[in-house]
């Protein structure tokens, strides 16, 4: 799709980002802006800030900003053009129709149609007299027809290059099915297929494209599973197995395993809110994606000690975002998958049961601890007791704390006063850290120190600190733009992050085109956007922007005059003596 300049502006005109926001995040006025928590890191007290009349958010915990598009590409995981859309369809605006040529969404596009294109081809291969020992296989793991149809399992046949000439067949270049991670590339340079004498398992988003796959082996060979790499259209840690089934049985509560496997057959048995992460463990990211469509989660994990593992570090990475949390253990070592199976019939039932007793997060780790200790002997009931108060003040309802204090001193017969003192000598040493964690964050962010998109900032602080101002300056006041565009040619920039930053304003400012925030999102990646937004809060509108522009200017001509270390290393007498002049004739 062509955006043109005047769509844009018009989306803009129609789109109030506190509006768009609010569908997501609660928000809350504060002063001139709107506060709220964060949907993109978890974090308890709010520090994500919403400027109506700028048009921008900004989050002081994890840098997360930008503009409406930005913060729609962000929270929905779609490209420029697609937030687009889906920004305009909510303004009621009707979009122009797509064309082919536009870059990275060209190309996305291609992959998503090349997967699906394979994921028929795998599906048809299950029913072909190649695919007949991975149809039974699949059988044998008690799958029926209809699950195999809606999952749209398949086979990929042994010949490394049936995929790739189907593909080719259909008109997808070699670079398409690479790219696809469909294939991969022989040192030749010919591609070859990627998956061979695997089950399929297509890994569908919420859209319903296919953005990737898992494939099984059916014998001992390793990896047992072979899974798709990231592509542009696929990120392992932001998405989540048959989340697209799932988000609609919810209600209220998903299911969370470990497994392709075990969330088909619990799919099989009536659990259609279960989903999976894809090979890795758990993300803040899918965290927060789970919270968006539920308000509990089942952590039902192996039973070995991998799995027992993962649900401590699950517990972990969900209970900042204030979801409810349970633990379902399956007994005997099984995974999920193994017990309903083991059942036949019964199989669904039973994991019912198994669902109804499990205990919440809390519960589960105090008899994990517990179970490490007798607490018969004294010495070891204190030693319990002292991790355990820690445990719970980690919980940040003081009514919660209270309820687990109660129980284990009747529990282990201590003085409930007595264990509450404990846990409020946590309490008030997790709230010291609490503090200094935040105050080390804010300082390494005013160093520039953990600037992760501007490397040369923390070596060239005076100027980049110039740059950024001038930056916030030209966006805040179009008419000093011009003036500053024509006065200081990029080369002037110094560090190399801000420069492209600025020759984007000046391409934008010679072709008469706007240059605030909401009007330069479609220039730069979400990052980009965030440390822009966060440049123009850094640098709120100036009282005097002419004489503003006029000396952060300066300080950038003399900046750039200045020697980089490595220029000094190798710079002659006479270069080292001028430099020295001008610094002494500055000083004067
Ligand atoms: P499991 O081995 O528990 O998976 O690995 P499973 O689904 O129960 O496998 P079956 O029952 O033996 O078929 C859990 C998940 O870890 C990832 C896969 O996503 C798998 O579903 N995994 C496992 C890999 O990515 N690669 C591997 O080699 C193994
Ligand atoms: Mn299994």
């Amino acid at each position: 799709m062509a955006i043109t300049e005047e769509f844009k502006q018009e989306l803009k005109a129609r789109t109030d980002i506190a509006d768009v926001i609010s569908s997501y995040v609660q928000l809350k006025r504060s002063g001139r802006n709107l506060v709220g928590l964060c949907p993109f890191h978890n974090e308890r007290s709010p520090s994500f800030s919403v400027s109506r009349e700028n048009g921008f958010f900004y989050c002081f915990g994890c840098g997360a900003g930008g503009d409406a598009i930005t913060f729609i590409r962000k929270i929905e995981n779609l490209d420029y053009v697609d937030a687009v859309k889906l920004l305009a369809q909510r303004a009621g605006m009707t979009v122009p129709e797509d064309n082919e040529n536009d870059g990275m969404g060209n190309l996305k596009r291609r992959i998503c149609e090349a997967n699906r294109a394979a994921a028929r081809f795998y599906h048809r291969k299950l029913y072909s007299p190649e695919g007949k020992h991975a149809l039974e296989y699949l059988r044998g793991r008690g799958l029926t027809e209809k699950t195999i149809i809606h999952f749209g399992l398949g086979y990929s046949p042994k010949d490394r290059f049936e995929l790739v000439n189907y593909l080719k067949s259909k008109g997808f270049s070699n670079n398409e099915i690479i790219q696809a991670n469909l294939a991969n590339q022989s040192k030749r340079g010919y591609p070859f297929d990627r998956f061979s004498d695997r089950v399929m398992f297509p890994i569908i988003e919420l859209r319903g494209n296919v953005i990737g796959f898992g494939g099984r082996i059916m014998s001992d060979i390793k990896p047992k599973y072979l899974n798709t790499s990231d592509t542009p259209v696929f990120n392992k840690s932001r998405n989540l197995f048959a989340l697209q089934f799932a988000k609609n049985k919810a209600k209220g509560q998903l299911i969370l395993v470990e497994g392709y496997m075990d969330v088909i057959a619990l799919h099989q048995a009536g659990f259609e809110n279960t989903v999976a992460t894809l090979g890795t463990s758990l993300t803040q990211e899918q965290a927060m994606i789970i919270k968006r469509y539920c308000d509990e989660v089942v952590i039902c994990y192996d039973a070995d000690e991998a799995g027992q593992k993962a649900t401590q570090r699950a517990i972990g990475i969900l209970r900042p975002t204030g979801i409810n949390i349970r633990i379902l253990t399956v007994p005997s070592g099984k995974d999920p998958d193994e017990f309903i199976k083991s059942y036949g019939d019964q199989g669904s039932a039973r994991f019912r049961m198994l669902l109804e007793k499990s205990g919440n997060d809390t519960e589960y780790r105090l008899s994990k601890l517990r179970s490490n200790y007798n607490t018969g002997i004294p010495e070891q009931k204190v030693a319990f007791l002292t991790k355990a108060a820690a445990l719970i003040a980690e919980l940040d309802n003081p009514v919660e704390q209270d309820v687990y204090i109660s129980r284990l001193s009747k529990e282990l017969d201590v003085e409930k006063e007595s264990l509450k003192r404990l846990v409020n000598k946590n309490n008030r040493r997790n709230y010291r850290e609490m503090r200094k964690d935040e105050q080390f964050r804010a300082q390494a962010r005013m160093s520039g120190l953990n600037d992760r998109m501007n490397k040369d900032k923390q070596f060239n602080l005076k100027a980049a600190n110039a740059e950024e101002a001038l930056i916030a300056l030209m966006m805040n006041n179009p008419d000093i733009a011009q003036k500053v565009s024509q006065e200081l040619p990029s080369e002037k920039f110094v560090t190399q992050f801000n420069k492209n930053i600025y020759k984007v304003l000046l391409k934008r400012l010679e072709t008469g085109e706007e240059i605030s925030v909401s009007d330069v999102s479609g220039e730069f990646s979400e990052e980009e956007m965030a440390s822009i937004t966060r440049m123009m809060l850094s640098h709120p509108k100036e009282p005097d922007p002419v004489l503003a522009a006029e000396e952060y200017t300066q300080i950038l001509i003399e900046q750039s005059e200045r020697l980089t270390p490595e220029q000094a290393e190798t710079a002659d007498y006479d270069t080292i003596m001028e430099e020295l002049r001008k610094l002494r004739e500055k000083k004067k």
